[in-house]
């Protein structure tokens, strides 16, 4: 696993890069929007100065990465990777297209793993030639830190395209979850949208403000969710509680199918979130800063927490 070749360099395809590149592999970069691609080789030199300064990466990485990264004029630049990667926008037709480019030049061996957030497997594989070689790699940003990896089986992905995409999580630094099966949403944005659904439930029967409803989130799950999932935390706390209550409140909590009011409401005001300023809360532009300076400590203090409580994760 050598050379891997990236198309779409995002936000996320640019941190994925960064991630391959400082550990060692070469990466290769398509992107068909020039801005795009200037702006990876920034945020990727950003993202390794990171690493060396936070992540403890040698300082020898500062310049050194930039021999094994190759901005790629065309899909033929593809013909040499040992794994490619789409991260292009999350819309179906463009993914398809992608992949059958993909496919016109690469070997059948060679895996093609995409990175959609959401799209079944299943369906993108369904106009592929070689779908046996096709697998989700489902990555958290930012890339070059996180160790959340989703590696998603369809219905023919074959083994050796699993254990290859496995054993390249696992070079990267990932602590990957591999699905037996393709499953809409996957793990974490299942479990995601039922939260984001029961609070807005919350919200909308005037159980609490939008701060009030973060805040008891925060101080509850806040409080393990770095060390341990759903299922350590019931044993961790007692399970026949659990089943009691279960009992009682399941058929109490919101099993809403429709897009909510408060985000029709939103989406109705032009609200985007931090990103404008007007969300379930307003921001200035120095709030903004703010928030995003504090998540991304927290991301490295999550990560170092991990790297001293669990290090043989992510070996
Ligand atoms: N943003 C997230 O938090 C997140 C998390 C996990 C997965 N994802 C998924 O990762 C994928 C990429 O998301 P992103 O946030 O990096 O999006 P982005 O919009 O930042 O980047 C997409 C890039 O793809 C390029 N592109 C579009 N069509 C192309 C084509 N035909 N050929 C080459 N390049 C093309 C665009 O120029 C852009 O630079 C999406 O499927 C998204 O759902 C996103």
């Amino acid at each position: 696993m050598k050379t891997i070749g990236i198309v779409g360099m995002g936000l996320l395809g640019r941190g994925i890069a960064a991630c391959l590149l400082s550990r060692g592999m070469r990466v290769v970069g398509l992107d068909n929007n020039a801005d795009a691609r200037s702006l990876a080789r920034r945020e990727i030199a950003r993202s390794i100065e990171e690493l060396i300064t936070r992540g403890g990466e040698s300082p020898s990485l500062r310049d050194e990465w930039r021999s094994r990264y190759e901005e790629a004029a065309s899909f033929e630049a593809f013909s040499k990777c040992d794994f490619v990667l789409e991260s292009v926008i999350e819309d179906e037709a463009t993914k398809r297209s992608v992949f059958a480019a993909i496919e016109r030049v690469v070997d059948p061996t060679i895996p093609i793993a995409t990175n959609t957030s959401a799209l079944p497997i299943n369906l993108l594989a369904s106009e592929l030639i070689h779908p046996e070689r096709f697998v989700g790699m489902h990555w958290c940003p930012p890339c070059h830190i996180t160790r959340f990896m989703e590696i998603i089986r369809g219905d023919k992905t074959n083994d050796t395209t699993a254990d290859a995409t496995m054993e390249l999580a696992k070079l990267a630094g990932k602590d990957p979850a591999l699905l037996n099966k393709d499953i809409e949403g996957f793990i974490v944005n299942r479990m995601h949208y039922a939260i984001y659904r029961e609070a807005i439930f919350l919200l909308e029967n005037g159980v609490g403000d939008v701060a009030t409803i973060d805040r008891a989130f925060q101080h509850v799950i806040g409080l393990y969710a770095t060390i341990a999932g759903p299922f350590r935390w019931m044993d961790l706390t007692g399970l026949p509680a659990y089943a009691a209550v279960m009992k009682r409140l399941f058929p109490k909590l919101s099993n809403a199918t429709e897009v909510p009011a408060t985000m029709k409401k939103l989406m109705a005001e032009g609200a985007k979130g931090a990103s404008n300023g007007h969300g379930f809360y307003n921001y200035t532009p120095e709030e903004v800063a703010r928030w995003q300076r504090l998540l991304e400590e927290n991301v490295w203090r999550v990560r170092e927490t991990l790297d001293e409580l669990f290090p043989q994760q992510s070996s």
